[in-house]
């Protein structure tokens, strides 16, 4: 059985494209989530992209456990500028890679770079040569590989293990090719490079034709020794190849791919919500193997097989991926130590004060909610990271006058460093009212983007969990912040939310 590295880029290709940036904060939790996942890369970011990109590359590299055997990767252009600050940025991991690339393709050679094939082969030598000689674990990228000519990729490639690469990535930058001619691309280098049997075979796959998985996998079968891949699957346009697609094929269809991964697969489902909520994109229902519909049987005759046999309709089990039990568990006369217990069958080891902090929150819960099941235990788990957040706004109360035919009014408070805050507004309905309210009184101008409001678990007493994106003119370049807000009241939600927002955007000013 072959074992296949999954280098992730969630927080690189991934965070990069648009309605996905996290902050520092966010990044540093998901880059702890992934190192439990199991990964064997962790793409923390492009060094040289911003001052904010290099501080989050360099607190990753030093916040992995010191028993982990994860790599922390940052991204450089071949120039010496972007080498320079890729590896002053993850330097202090553990175990750190300098990931060098240059575009290979004709289109991108001439248009893009100005540069003749002649001048990309030196310039592959000299920068991988140069990131050598800072680190030993050197991964180049072929930009656009599927574009380009196979005999030049083939020397490309040549040069930059002769310049000491460990892994060669072979890229589908533009999502253009098929399963078949990606296998073909690595059967072609793997007889036309020179020492491609002593490195990783990497393949970096993009979605826009929907084939990012099955050309992933293609690789694979063809002899690919690396997939870099995000979790649910995001990234530039229509994204990346998704993480628990490939590490899911890869276990379940172990008789054809003959291939594993290191990844946990119960931390899977962990994961793909994590990045859910930081980053305020839902998972769709289809969406394979974390999809709210992955494992439901609405069908009669399917539930009928399921329940004779589940092995009729589910080729998964949702266990394997850390789904849990929607039981109900608990309830308003449960003690701290049947929550602590109940958490640590899902997964999550709390400290004694994060034990603390979502205590309080399960009782304040309880008092309105009646059944508390996994979903919701699991949505204020999620949120927890929010208060550790929000030391600049806090919401402290709401009340609303809203209707039919009467003006719809909010009053709103909050403090900040411990100084309370209150304003009035009127709007065109009770959100609206609210959040010109906390404008007012912040002195902001704070436009909406994008609102959406899902209950976590069913019944009429579900919690709601808002999500905002918001911008505003002084952070340039249509940056939007992601809030999101969690309550049984579903206007408190919404308050909570665009305040979460609002106090990321004061957090990126810092
Ligand atoms: O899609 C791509 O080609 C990339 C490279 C930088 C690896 O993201
Ligand atoms: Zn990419």
């Amino acid at each position: 059985m072959r074992r296949v590295k999954i280098f992730d880029t969630t927080l690189r290709d991934g965070e990069q494209s648009p309605g996905c940036s996290m902050n520092l904060n966010e990044k540093a939790v998901m880059a702890q989530q992934l190192d439990k996942l199991g990964v064997d890369v962790i793409e923390a970011g492009f060094a040289i992209a911003s001052p904010m990109d290099f501080k989050s590359v360099q607190t990753i590299a030093a916040s992995l456990s010191e028993n982990t055997s994860c790599v922390v990767a940052s991204l450089a252009r071949a120039a010496k500028g972007d080498i320079d600050l890729a590896w002053d940025a993850v330097k202090g991991a553990k175990n750190p890679r300098i990931h060098v690339f240059l575009a290979t393709s004709d289109v991108h050679m001439k248009y893009k770079l100005r540069m003749t094939p002649e001048q990309v082969l030196n310039t592959v030598s000299e920068m991988v040569a140069y990131a050598k000689s800072f680190c030993d674990d050197i991964e180049f990228s072929a930009e656009d590989a599927s574009r380009s000519e196979p005999e030049f990729l083939a020397k490309v490639y040549s040069n930059a293990i002769a310049a000491g690469a460990t892994t060669i990535n072979v890229p589908d930058t533009v999502g253009y090719s098929t399963p078949q001619e990606m296998a073909n691309l690595i059967t072609y280098l793997r007889e036309h490079v020179k020492g491609i049997e002593a490195v990783d075979i990497s393949v970096h796959c993009h979605n826009d034709l929907g084939m990012g998985v099955a050309n992933s996998l293609a690789c694979v079968k063809a002899g690919a020794t690396q997939v870099e891949c995000t979790i649910n699957g995001i990234g530039e346009r229509a994204g990346n190849a998704s993480l628990e697609e490939i590490v899911m094929a890869l276990r379940t269809r172990k008789d054809f791919y003959n291939a594993d991964t290191n990844i946990d697969t119960k931390q899977i489902y962990r994961s793909s919500k994590l990045l859910s909520n930081i980053i305020g994109v839902p998972i769709w229902p289809t969406k394979p193997v974390v999809g709210s519909n992955a494992f439901a049987h609405e069908a009669g005759i399917h539930q009928h097989g399921v329940i004779a046999n589940t092995q009729t309709y589910e080729i998964m089990n949702p266990e394997d991926i850390g789904i849990p039990h929607n039981t109900l568990v608990l309830g308003k006369h449960s003690g701290k130590h049947a929550l602590r217990e109940r958490l640590v069958s899902m997964g999550y080891e709390l400290s004694d004060a994060e034990l603390e902090d979502v205590f309080v929150r399960f009782k304040n819960l309880a008092d309105k909610k009646k059944n508390i099941t996994s979903s919701d235990i699991e949505a204020l788990i999620l949120h927890r990271n929010k208060n550790q957040d929000n030391l600049n706004l806090q919401f402290i109360s709401h009340v609303v006058n809203a209707g039919r035919d009467v003006p719809n009014m909010s009053c709103i408070k909050l403090e900040r460093d411990g100084e309370i805050l209150q304003e009035v507004a009127i709007g065109a309905g009770p959100l609206d009212a609210s959040f010109k309210a906390i404008n007012k009184m912040l002195g902001v101008d704070v436009k909406l983007h994008s609102f959406s409001l899902n209950a976590v678990t069913d019944g009429e007493d579900a919690i709601g969990e808002a999500v905002v994106k918001i911008s505003d003119d002084k952070h340039s370049g249509g940056h939007t912040f992601t809030g999101s807000g969690l309550s049984t009241d579903i206007i408190e939600s919404s308050i909570r939310a665009y305040v979460n927002g609002i106090n990321k955007m004061l957090d990126a000013d810092i």
